[in-house]
């Protein structure tokens, strides 16, 4: 049996995910396989990924995120080359909140990238790790998923559906080597906050999210927080009563 780690990045084209990768391979070689819905964006993720580890193998599939059919077709199609050790999945896109308010179809669009599909892929590894009592599945929440906001609600409550997913999962398979982490991050410079930094926002770099995202795996934590200080700044954010945080502006 090969002791090559198998990953699979679901969402590979997604800055954070790119970069996760890139410390993986930097580390040690990897068999890797990156899902997404562009060729010719995940051609490039593979082929700048063999340049920096020409001793790891990629491969990639493209797939529809939203439907149930083509998700459980391409994670069969992984497993069939042998059961991933890590999955990390990654996918998904900030919406405009008065869009999804005004319209259904946008909202709907939202609710499902964010939330549904990360679930379905999710579930299709869970049954696949569950068949051969190994694996880690790593799901990438929000900060924004721990208290519903009046300017990213519909963002936020797909991110929520996540955690709880996660919570879930993470119960299911208590006491056994299926490993489900939860990762949290704050806002993090990539192209999905690109509009946020032009309106001066701060965010963490997406070289130092990474790395604590890969250190956060390993350490098999149910729950990171990236950076780690979002963890304390949520728990107030949580703990405010609604007479004071119906009057903030966030
Ligand atoms: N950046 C942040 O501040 C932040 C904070 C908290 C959580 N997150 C989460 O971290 C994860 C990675 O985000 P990122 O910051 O790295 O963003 P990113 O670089 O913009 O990547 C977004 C990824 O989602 C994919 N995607 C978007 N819409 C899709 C669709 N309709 N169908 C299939 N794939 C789609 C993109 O694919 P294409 O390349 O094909 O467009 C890309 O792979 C996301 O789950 C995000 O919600 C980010």
């Amino acid at each position: 049996m090969s002791s090559t780690k198998k990953i699979v990045i679901v969402g590979a084209t997604s800055a954070i995910a790119e970069h996760c990768a890139r410390l993986w391979v930097q580390r040690e070689a990897a068999e890797m396989v990156l899902v997404g819905r562009d060729a010719a964006r995940l051609a490039s993720v593979s082929a700048d990924l063999k340049v920096r580890s020409p001793q790891s193998s990629f491969r990639f599939l493209c797939t529809d995120f939203l439907d149930s059919t083509a998700i459980q077709a391409t994670v069969d199609a992984v497993g069939a080359a042998g059961a991933p050790d890590i999955v990390l999945i990654a996918h998904g896109a900030l919406p405009d909140q008065g869009e999804c308010q005004e319209s259904l179809a946008a909202c709907r669009d939202a609710l499902m990238l964010n939330g549904v599909s990360p679930a379905l892929f999710a579930e299709a590894f869970a049954e696949a790790m569950h068949k051969v009592g190994r694996g880690t599945i790593v799901l990438i929440g929000s900060v924004a998923g721990d208290r519903g906001r009046k300017s990213n609600y519909v963002y936020g409550s797909a991110k929520g559906m996540v955690s709880r997913y996660a919570q879930g999962l993470q119960h299911r398979f208590a006491g056994s080597s299926v490993k489900v982490v939860l990762l949290k991050p704050g806002p993090t410079d990539t192209p999905m906050t690109a509009h946020l930094k032009t309106q001066g926002a701060k965010l963490a770099s997406v070289e130092s999210v990474a790395a604590q995202i890969v250190a956060a795996i390993e350490r098999g934590r149910p729950v990171a927080y990236v950076p780690g200080k979002w963890r304390l700044i949520m728990q107030i954010i949580r703990h405010l009563p609604a007479f004071v945080f119906n009057k903030l502006n966030i």
